[in-house]
């Protein structure tokens, strides 16, 4: 298996590839005064199964033309296979039609990715449970709960003061299971509507009784609002302490500074997504998922 990074999380990739106990393959990207970018495999894949790893987050398009082009180069190469690992896929939110005259951008990229030659899909925590059902290809869905779970356990056992928090309506099933996982600990969710013109989000209602602590758990955090605004219901409900896990640091606009002064104690993402150093703040904690995904690919 050879093991191909592009430029948006090569920390990550390198550590799927030292997990595997592989070097991680060279590919060379170039990019052009005017934001072109071409890439170049500088190894010989003939008959070899080629995965690649890039996260299609921040800068968005850019990364998934530098995914995609990788993918026809291993192709035109003479690889046997190519297993794309997209750690964040980019527009997952954008998975069905909210207003008339919308596009499904997700499933543009997607097609686009399945028609240049990728054979499998490697993801993590995906949005929402149909998303998928937009491959034609098979794709293995990883989720950092887990990983999640034993954290919450290192901290907080016996969990007798902790409740879950879901920020938003559409975050329940992801709870249901990490309760699952945590023998049973009661979960709650914040009822939040956000405007889809401005972003601006605010959370209405709460559903369950609070207690001490409260754990949020969320797949993403891009403006730092949705955590923001539930933690100020929570601690006006009487919650003492807040910890928040989000599987994605998407970290858009000022989303660092409205974490650190949010009141949350600690921010603990995973590293889906790379987050530089410009990003990082006190009290964010990154937890890796690079086993989960040398896990997957060794079993696939
Ligand atoms: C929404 O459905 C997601 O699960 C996240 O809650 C949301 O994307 C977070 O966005 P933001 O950080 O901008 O509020």
């Amino acid at each position: 298996m050879k093991i191909f990074s592009g430029s948006s999380n090569q920390p990550l990739a390198e550590k799927v590839a030292n997990d595997l106990g592989v070097p991680l393959s060279q590919v060379e990207i170039h990019m052009f005064p005017d934001g072109e970018r071409r890439v170049r495999v500088l190894e010989k894949v003939v008959g070899e199964d080629c995965v690649v790893v890039q996260s299609t987050s921040i800068p968005v398009d850019h990364n998934y033309m530098e995914l995609y082009f990788i993918v026809d180069a291993l192709k035109r190469s003479g690889a046997r296979s190519i297993t794309t690992v997209i750690p964040y896929l980019g527009y997952q939110r954008q998975d069905h039609i909210f207003r008339e005259g919308e596009a499904v951008s997700l499933s543009v990229v997607i097609k686009t990715l399945e028609n240049i030659g990728a054979i499998k899909v490697i993801a993590v925590d995906l949005h929402s449970i149909k998303i998928p059902e937009f491959f034609s290809v098979p794709i293995i869905h990883v989720s950092a709960l887990e990983l999640f779970a034993q954290k919450i356990r290192s901290m907080f056992e016996p969990l007798e003061d902790i409740v879950l928090v879901s920020p938003d309506m559409g975050g329940i099933r992801r709870i249901k299971i990490l309760s699952e996982l945590l023998d049973n600990t009661p979960y709650i969710a914040v009822e939040k509507n956000r405007d889809l013109a401005t972003g601006e989000v605010e959370a209405h209602v709460m559903y369950g009784e609070v207690k001490k602590i409260a754990v949020i758990v969320d797949d993403m955090i891009s403006s730092g609002n949705t955590i923001a605004v539930a933690s100020d219901l929570l601690v006006k409900k009487g919650v003492e302490q807040i910890v928040v896990f989000a599987t994605h640091p998407v970290f858009s606009e000022h989303a660092p500074e409205v974490l650190q002064n949010s009141k949350a104690r600690k921010i603990y993402v995973t590293d889906t997504i790379f987050v530089p150093k410009e990003k990082r703040f006190k009290k964010l904690e990154i937890l890796s998922v690079s086993n989960i995904i040398a896990e997957s690919l060794s079993v696939s």
